[in-house]
């Protein structure tokens, strides 16, 4: 109902001023949390950019407070902060990590990730709030609200994976920059993206995982009409890492250097493996056509199925004809 998505959205403000306020003013908060963000590079401006916090090492202490504060503990369940209940015995669902909260294209925090200090195989590296009745993970990406007039005024969208991603990039003056947050990019991401350009340049981890999420993430966005651009960083790198080693500058520039339109991104990762067999080849002009079916726009699916036909020297009506076969299989 309406009356309890407002309390969501009050015990939420609460819960994020309490840990940024737990981070600043408590020993634990300052020795481990703040050390934590510190010796990871981030500044004072950043955190408080993005009002990270710190949730204590403790069974209830949130829990405790914000019962003496007057929020009712469904309340407190509902909004997510409350791991297990067991008859009285109710637990933080954050304990001894590091917070970032997520914050709505308004900027009312609507949830948290909560990442471990340390890494442990035995402990997932965040912990999430569950879905609510204000957070659909889905509809979401992590630092709409900071970047979304950069992303208006550049007029594109860097797309990263991670939270930490997003606060590097901000602090190294590269704001136009939001999260898919580890999961599959929805349409609906897209759209609420689109609401500010059209455009997504997608930065995802330099590795095997991120991608396959770069090329599965590619269609959607085509399917959303929007142009869409990716680069690939060096094995193990993801954008935090990458524009700590190198600088803000240098980062622009690998950037600007690398960023490759689907077909070529495709194209050149599938290059390698294709040489001169003839039925890799056509798998990837199979794989090509299928992409830009995708786009709505047909004179954008014209451009870009030229570009194919030149750049793999193939007939173009071929192209064409395949595509529509794809369409109509659809239907
Ligand atoms: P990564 O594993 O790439 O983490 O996951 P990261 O953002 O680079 O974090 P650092 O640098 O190791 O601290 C990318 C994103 O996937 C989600 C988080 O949103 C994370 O930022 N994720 C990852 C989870 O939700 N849970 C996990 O256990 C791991
Ligand atoms: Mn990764
Ligand atoms: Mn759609
Ligand atoms: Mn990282
Ligand atoms: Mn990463």
């Amino acid at each position: 109902s309406q009356n309890e998505k407002e309390s969501l959205f009050i015990v939420l403000e609460y819960a994020q001023q309490y840990f940024a306020e737990t981070m600043a003013n408590t020993e634990e908060g300052q020795s481990v949390g703040q050390s934590y963000f510190i010796e990871r590079g981030f500044s004072k401006a950043a955190i408080e950019k993005f009002q990270l916090g710190y949730a204590l090492d403790s069974r209830n202490e949130f829990v405790k407070k914000a019962e003496k504060a007057g929020f009712s503990s469904d309340i407190l369940e509902k909004a997510g902060l409350i791991s297990v209940k067991e008859g009285d015995v109710k637990i933080d669902r954050f304990r001894g990590r590091v917070i970032f909260p997520i914050h709505n294209v308004a900027g009312k925090p609507i949830a948290f990730g909560a990442r471990i200090l340390k890494t442990d195989p035995k402990a997932p590296k965040y912990i999430n709030s569950p879905e609510t009745e204000i957070y659909h993970k889905s509809q979401i990406v992590y630092g709409i609200y900071q970047a979304k007039n950069a992303i208006r005024q550049a007029d594109n969208c860097y797309l990263v994976e991670g939270y930490t991603d997003v606060v590097s990039l901000h602090q190294a003056g590269i704001e136009n920059v939001v999260a898919s947050s580890g999961t599959s990019l929805t349409p609906e991401q897209v759209r609420l993206i689109r609401r500010f350009s059209d455009n997504i340049t997608v930065l995802y981890d330099g590795d095997a995982a991120g991608i396959k999420a770069s090329l599965r993430g590619i269609d959607i966005i085509l399917e959303e009409d929007m142009n869409v651009k990716s680069v690939v960083f060096p094995d193990g790198d993801d954008p935090d890492s990458y524009i700590r080693k190198v600088g803000g500058a240098a980062f622009s520039e690998y950037v600007k250097n690398h960023q490759k339109n689907f077909i070529n991104f495709k194209t050149e990762l599938s290059l390698a493996d294709v040489g001169d067999d003839a039925i890799k080849k056509a798998e990837l002009i199979a794989d090509l056509v299928s992409s830009i079916t995708k786009i709505p726009n047909p004179i954008k699916r014209s451009v870009f199925y030229q570009e194919v036909a030149k750049m793999l020297q193939i007939d173009e009506n071929i192209l064409i004809n395949e595509g529509n076969k794809i369409v109509k299989t659809k239907i």
